[in-house]
């Protein structure tokens, strides 16, 4: 047999030659992640996988092992701080932008982070997409940054020297050296991020502009955040930021808009200036999503709007009253039909030939070869599930399913991060029943055409309905905005999730 036609058989080999996975070690102490790390530190950190399976499956190296620090204790903890005196959020490097958008003190106090994680791909990624990825992927469109800028951040690096574990503050200005590139020294990880609490008069806001409403990569992104010297808006700023994102190789602060601004009132002509001013201060490139001129362009009505809207205590206007997540506002077991005993293996490393343990749709199923391969390929391959291979980088949700109760792009998900864990695929979804509700009303409001997106479909629509009694529709459209149908069937699908207890 010719090597293309031996080849033929493996999968996907023409489109993701990819880079091996040898093994994966699986810490649950930050001192045994940093152990791990140090030893060797060509290890990569994995937290949610949703940069690096994407990543790794692009490049082809040489094979590498992973390090997942999402089991480590306390990683997904938000809880208060004090530093040089300050009030402080502190975020633990496992805390994702679901966690950050459903968090209230966050909401109150962060604001501009919660907007930037609320426009973070889609519900299924924020589920598992945390902001130390986003941060230590150090791509100037990623959307946390330019609001943690705004809001004036302090990140917690943390290494072994000498067998002990170091320390270091890093305010978040002077983190990134350029694209993808960082202080991180080899064997360093983000333990935690500092988000200062606001001063009595001061308010923020991030605003974003790009291509489509979810899953898209910002053209121009934006954190603001004022002090006025009073309560009334119409006071002198005292102190002000703007960050800008997509229009550098990092994110940036530009002094000359918040110097059109301090020591002056937000009134039409501040702003006009400031915007005006923010837009002269970057030199953006071309690239495939826009042009510089256009950029150049977008940052002025960015920022001019975000202004405007601080100038009329808007700032929390566009705020949804409810914010499907899919999974992280719901009970573990909102959308499960499983039973299962599962345990994890408790292997500290898994590696090809050691089994993992997955409870899925109640059964358990154990099955090797769970480091090379993402959650959806070991499902298909081990579990026999239907569960569909889109674009297989998390853009399309056909591959989405229920992991520990939150819905998930499970391309993304490295197969390893499951064990122990429960799943519900599609085929879980009815029960004993011949079909579950949804997926009766997907029949009656024909809401199948081609049929590939559905089960991803009916596994987000179940999870919004597990979530709220009866979403409006705006909340039907952000809670499935993770799923793509190339058929287009999109009204009839609301329409199916609607009829079961939806409002208009
Ligand atoms: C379809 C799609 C849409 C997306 N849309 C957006 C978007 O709209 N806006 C946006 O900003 N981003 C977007 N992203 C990017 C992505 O989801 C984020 O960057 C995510 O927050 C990364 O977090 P993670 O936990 O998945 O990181 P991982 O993929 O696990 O890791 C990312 C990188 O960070 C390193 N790392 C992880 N944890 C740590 C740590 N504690 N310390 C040091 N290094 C660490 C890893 O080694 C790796 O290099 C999108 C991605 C996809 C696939
Ligand atoms: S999002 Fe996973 S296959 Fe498209
Ligand atoms: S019904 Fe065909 S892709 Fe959605």
């Amino acid at each position: 047999m010719s090597d293309v036609a031996s080849r033929a058989f493996e999968p996907h080999w023409v489109q993701r030659p990819g880079t091996a996975v040898g093994r994966v070690h699986r810490p649950t102490t930050q001192r045994s992640a940093l152990e791990l790390f140090a030893e060797d530190p060509t290890r990569r950190l994995v937290a949610g996988g949703t940069d690096l399976v994407v990543e790794l499956d692009r490049d082809s190296g040489p094979s590498v092992e992973l390090i997942d620090v999402s089991r480590i204790d306390r990683a997904r903890i938000v809880e208060s701080g004090h530093l040089d005196g300050r009030a402080h959020q502190v975020l633990g490097h496992g805390v994702t932008h679901n966690q950050v958008v459903t968090t209230p003190s966050l909401v109150e106090r962060a604001l501009p982070l919660a907007q930037a994680c609320l426009e973070i791909g889609s519900p299924q990624l924020r589920n598992r997409a945390t902001i130390a990825g986003n941060l230590a992927t150090a791509s100037p469109a990623n959307d946390s940054i330019s609001a943690l800028l705004a809001l004036d951040a302090q990140l917690q690096l943390a290494r072994l020297v000498d067998g002990e574990v170091a320390e270091r503050m890093v305010g978040i200005e002077d983190f990134f050296l350029g694209v993808r590139s960082t202080v991180l020294e080899p064997g360093e990880m983000i333990a935690s991020i500092w988000v200062p609490e606001p001063h009595e008069h001061q308010t923020g806001i991030w605003v974003k502009a790009g291509l489509r409403k979810a899953q898209a990569i910002s053209v121009v992104h934006c954190g603001i955040s004022l002090e006025f010297a009073s309560s009334s808006r119409d006071s002198s700023i005292v102190s002000a930021r703007i960050a800008l994102g997509s229009v550098a190789p990092t994110v940036v602060l530009s002094s000359a808009a918040a110097d059109a601004l301090i020591g002056r009132s937000l009134n039409d002509d501040t702003i006009a200036d400031a915007a005006r001013a923010a837009a002269a201060s970057v030199r953006p490139i071309d690239d495939g999503r826009a042009t510089a001129d256009y950029r150049s362009a977008t940052v002025e009505t960015v920022v001019r709007r975000a202004l405007a809207s601080l100038a009329s205590e808007d700032e929390r206007g566009r705020w949804p009253a409810r914010i499907p997540t899919l999974g992280t506002n719901a009970p573990a077991t909102s959308t499960s039909t499983t039973t299962s005993t599962s345990t994890s293996t408790s292997a500290s490393v898994i590696d090809d030939q050691s089994e993992i343990r997955v409870a899925i749709n109640g059964n358990d199923i154990a099955a090797g070869g769970a480091a090379s391969t993402t959650l959806l390929d070991w499902l298909r391959e081990h579990a026999g599930t239907g569960t569909k291979e889109g674009c297989a980088e998390g853009e399309c949700g056909a591959c989405t399913v229920m992991l520990d109760g939150a819905a998930t792009m499970s391309c993304l998900t490295p197969a390893a991060q499951a064990d122990g864990a429960r799943v519900t695929t599609v085929e879980g979804l009815a029960g004993d029943a011949p079909l579950s509700v949804m997926q009766q009303s997907f029949v009656d409001n024909f809401a199948v055409q081609c049929g590939y997106c559905i089960p991803g479909f009916v596994v987000s629509a179940t999870a919004l309905r597990a979530e709220f009694e009866a979403p409006t529709r705006d909340e039907i459209e952000l809670g499935l905005s993770g799923n793509l149908c190339r058929c287009t069937g999109y009204y009839a699908i609301l329409e199916a999730v609607r009829a079961t207890g939806g409002t208009q």
